[in-house]
């Protein structure tokens, strides 16, 4: 057994240890940054898992110097920047250097959310953000609580849950309860009727309106289907805004099925939440208010670092649902305020103190101005691109989404059919990953495979874009000769 060498660990004796380490690594941040040439090298699977499968895990390089460029070689030079304007996929944000600060002391701290007694003034900054968001949601400040998560999915797992044990408390079987969401909605509502032992039946997916918002209509008729068939709608959730489109579902008319149905009102906010902080388009999430929980991700339109989440609910009573005590950690006759009573997880990370410091240093209008500046980006190019005869356009988005596929502008003459469009596609969003010029997202529309934008880069211009563009049009030209 080989002696401790204690200077690694994180101590007053080892200042000088932690200084120089977090120093090292802050360098070889920004020197990668100053060489990047593009969002991505474009590296392919089988080249990224080559090298660190020939890692020696049990043969350790004894210093930080040589571990630090390891992992430059492994990971940092391919990284995906999310800041570079080039970069359009996926929900990823450029994150905000308050936040950054945030993620460094929370880390060396190691404060855990679980109980009071490991986190002392954290518990109270949490709570304070949740209510924050809460009181912007407009929910009843009497009423309102809500926790932190580690993400969207784990948000829209929790509210599922809440909901299931609301009406299961009303004495209805599991087998007869049901959720109800639009075609459009995040994967994560599906998934979430499967964890919770409901089965792939339960989540009943409502067709959309030619803009991809839930029909309404459509909704009220699968309410009146499950009450004819004896089934239990356990929640309704709305989609603000879609992961694909960038929409938002009409909330108080989704409200108001809630209401006649006495169904509980979950609004997956997910993408849109950032819409709380802006003066400018706060109005698109009018009827929020409404509902009985809401997921917001910090993580996406409040420019926040991976991970950073919140479920907010109207009543606190409802987090029960989430709820279990153990003598070890949380018994029943503890007076002291522990989240771990309301939180899926145990252990858990400080993430309020991102936020905390964003919202300290920055102000919530600045985060607002931040989206307002992608939402304004993703509208002129909708209009740019909607006239142009190669590009075909998806319904606007209200967020900051353009979904489009590259129409070759000879179609007739070179007999390229639909099927052909899809590989073209789907090979011109290959092509510009292979490139490393370039990052777009891809996802199908009625069967057809079309590409994404996702922008969410206030530092992105509409020139910035148009370059993306321009890219897919050069490879729509190139590919065809292969794909056909
Ligand atoms: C609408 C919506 N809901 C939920 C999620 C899941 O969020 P997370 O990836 O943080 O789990 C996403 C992710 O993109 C989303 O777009």
């Amino acid at each position: 057994m080989s002696a401790p060498h204690l200077e690694h660990l994180f101590h007053p004796d080892n200042a000088r240890e932690y200084t120089s380490g977090i120093t090292e690594a802050i360098r070889l941040l920004i020197d990668q940054l100053a060489a990047l040439e593009g969002p991505t090298t474009g590296i392919s699977p089988e080249a990224a898992a080559k090298p660190v499968a020939e890692v020696d895990l049990d043969n350790p390089l004894l210093d930080s110097t040589a571990a630090l460029a390891e992992v430059g070689r492994l990971w940092l030079k391919d990284a995906v920047w999310f800041h570079d304007p080039a970069y359009a996929a996926h929900l990823n944000t450029p994150v905000v250097i308050p936040s950054l600060m945030g993620e460094l002391l929370m880390a060396a701290v190691n404060t855990s959310m679980d109980t009071f007694d490991q986190s002392v003034g954290a518990t109270f900054m949490e709570r304070r953000l949740i209510d924050w968001t809460g009181a912007r949601a407009g929910y009843p400040e009497a009423t309102r609580d809500g926790i932190f998560t580690s993400g969207g999915s784990q948000s829209n797992l929790q509210a599922l849950l809440l909901a299931r044990g609301e009406a299961e408390h009303r004495g209805v079987p599991l087998d007869r309860l049901r959720f109800l969401t639009s075609a459009d909605s995040h994967f994560s509502i599906a998934k979430s009727a499967r964890l919770l032992g409901m089965g792939d039946a339960a989540a009943i997916a409502i067709p959309t309106d030619a803009e991809h918002r839930m029909d309404v209509v459509a909704l009220r008729e699968a309410l009146d289907e499950c009450v004819v068939d004896g089934l239990v709608p356990a929640a309704v959730v709305a989609t603000a805004g879609t992961t694909d489109f960038g929409v938002i579902d009409p909330l108080h008319a989704i409200a108001d099925a809630c209401q006649d149905f006495n169904v509980w009102f979950h609004v997956d906010a997910a993408y849109g939440g950032g819409l709380l902080a802006s003066p400018k388009y706060r109005h698109l999430l009018d009827g929020i208010e409404r509902s009985n929980s809401i997921t917001i991700d910090y993580h996406k339109t409040w420019f926040q670092p991976v991970s950073s989440s919140a479920l907010l609910v109207r009543d606190l009573a409802t987090m029960q649902h989430a709820s279990w005590y153990a003598d070890y950690l949380n018994p029943r006759e503890s007076e002291n305020p522990n989240q771990v009573d309301k939180s899926l997880q145990t252990t858990r990370r400080f993430d309020a103190l991102k936020l905390w410091l964003t919202l300290r240093t920055m102000g919530p209008d600045q985060i607002g101005a931040y989206l307002e500046t992608v939402i304004d980006l993703a509208r002129e190019v909708y209009d740019i691109l909607s006239v142009q005869p190669d590009i075909e356009v998806i319904t606007p988005s209200q967020l900051s989404t353009v979904v489009f596929r590259y129409v070759d502008s000879h179609l007739d003459e070179t007999g390229l059919d639909e099927d052909g469009l899809d590989d073209l596609n789907r090979r011109i969003r290959a092509e510009m990953w292979n490139g490393g010029r370039g990052v777009v997202a891809a996802t199908k529309v009625d069967g057809r495979q079309f590409l994404k934008l996702t922008l969410l880069n206030p530092k992105a211009s509409v020139q910035d874009v148009l370059d993306i563009i321009e890219q897919v049009r050069t490879l729509g030209r190139a590919v065809p000769e292969v794909a056909r």
